[in-house]
């Protein structure tokens, strides 16, 4: 089953459900609900890369709030007392349901588990810990550290450091097409997780493997 010997998760939108929080709280927010959380995903992204590219870093919690602050602001008819029960459901997010035992699978067959993330320490530590996959992972890599976001290359270089491996060592995963296109640029083998049927896009930097959901690793034959 096992391609690699390290298999590293992007966090939001790959293990965690970034629409979850709204969807939680969808009676507050109203009508627009989908809207808003499409727009704070977005604007939250956005914020990650003008930031890389000025070099004027502000943690992901910070602009998590930023984000759902435009997003608040731009829908009419939502008000802004959803933000806090917002930000507090986004502290906890829901995993997908394949994602237990998907990595319950790779490290029954001795693969080493990691997240690699744009999030900060602590907003990771909370979402692994409320969805209760902690035991299952060896590292939690957080780009914090760098002052930089993802896709800038000293990111996913985390993992090889760490590791003292070559890039050819990991398996990496994410459902953000950006991402893929950052972590093959920096040599990972790259699988797509397309879960909402986005079309393909950074035809240059394609992944090896494109999957609807997590479930399709566990039933990959060895390469
Ligand atoms: C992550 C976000 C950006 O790095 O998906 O987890």
């Amino acid at each position: 089953m096992l391609t690699h010997e390290i298999y590293v998760f992007d966090a939001y939108g790959t293990l965690f459900d970034v629409h979850s929080a709204v969807a939680r709280h969808a009676a507050l927010v109203g009508p627009e609900a989908r809207r808003v959380s499409e727009i704070w995903r977005s604007k939250q992204l956005e914020y990650s890369w003008v930031r890389s590219a000025l070099g004027h870093y502000r943690d992901f919690w910070s602009l998590t709030e930023e984000a759902l602050d435009f997003a608040l602001a731009s829908v009419p008819g939502v008000t802004s007392s959803a933000k806090a029960s917002l930000l507090e459901a986004y502290a906890e997010l829901d995993c997908y349901e394949e994602v237990p035992a998907v990595l319950q699978a790779l490290k029954q067959a001795g693969a080493k588990l990691a997240i690699l993330s744009n999030g900060s320490p602590q907003m990771l530590a909370s979402a692994v810990k409320s969805a209760g996959i902690g035991s299952l992972l060896d590292d939690v890599f957080s780009v914090h550290e760098l002052k930089i976001f993802k896709t800038a290359p000293q990111t996913y270089a985390l993992v090889t450091q760490a590791y003292g491996v070559d890039a050819t060592a990991v398996s990496f995963q994410s459902s953000n097409r950006w991402d893929i296109a950052g972590a093959t640029a920096f040599g990972f083998t790259c699988r797509w997780i397309n879960r909402s049927g986005q079309p393909e896009e950074y035809a240059d930097l394609a992944p090896v493997e494109t999957l609807s959901s997590l479930s399709g690793l566990v039933a990959a034959s060895p390469r």
